[in-house]
């Protein structure tokens, strides 16, 4: 039997941000990709709300964008062909929520994926971007190289936070063999 509430690092993630996110809100994809996330993110904020997403890849932009016109969610979004690390230089409004969804884009080249230190800037400005009680939500995939490596320096990081500045939390499946994924969860206070 297949796990039906704790399978998924991602499906966690969207219950916190679900928990969080309003209406007309303004909140950040941190990495695009396939395009789900912020569909999902697209939901939640409505209408009149706004997703801003970031990808490096043109490939993981052209086809969300192709999502989002044919979902006709194209007009709450602006996707950024940049990277995250770039954060505060696209976006200078306070935001309710940011997902990062770590990692390689599944089906294409595993060469081009997330990198620590470039994660790690991403988060310190999402951080400030993030409005009080704004939720941060980061799936981390330790397991291929680079994965495990931005697991290890991306934890250290996150355990430095001063508790003042936000809540830091640690989802991770104990139980599981192949370095399963995590997941983190940032309230700003
Ligand atoms: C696991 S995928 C994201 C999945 C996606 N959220 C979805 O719903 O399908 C990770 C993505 O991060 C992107 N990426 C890698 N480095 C990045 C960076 N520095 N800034 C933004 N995106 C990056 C990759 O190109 C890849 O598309």
């Amino acid at each position: 039997m297949q796990a039906k509430y704790l399978s998924k690092a991602t499906d966690l993630a969207k219950n916190l941000i679900a928990m969080v996110v309003k209406k007309n809100d303004v909140v950040i994809d941190a990495t695009v990709g396939n395009g789900n996330d912020i569909l999902f993110l697209c939901d939640l904020v409505g209408e009149k709300g706004k997703v801003i997403g970031f990808d490096i890849q043109d490939i993981a932009i052209e086809n969300t964008e192709k999502k989002l016109r044919d979902k006709n969610m194209i007009d709450r979004v602006m996707l950024i062909n940049s990277g995250h690390e770039k954060l505060k230089e696209y976006v200078d409004t306070k935001v309710s929520a940011i997902m990062f969804n770590l990692g390689y884009l599944p089906g294409k080249n595993h060469e081009i994926t997330t990198k620590y230190k470039t994660t790690i800037e991403a988060v310190k400005q999402g951080i400030d971007l993030l409005e009080v009680n704004g939720i941060m939500t980061i799936a981390i995939y330790p397991g291929h190289k680079e994965g495990l490596k931005e697991k290890e320096e991306l934890l250290k990081y996150l355990s430095t936070i001063d508790q003042k500045q936000g809540n830091v939390l640690k989802m991770e499946f104990i139980n599981q063999i192949n370095n399963p994924p995590l997941l983190i969860a940032i309230e700003k206070k």
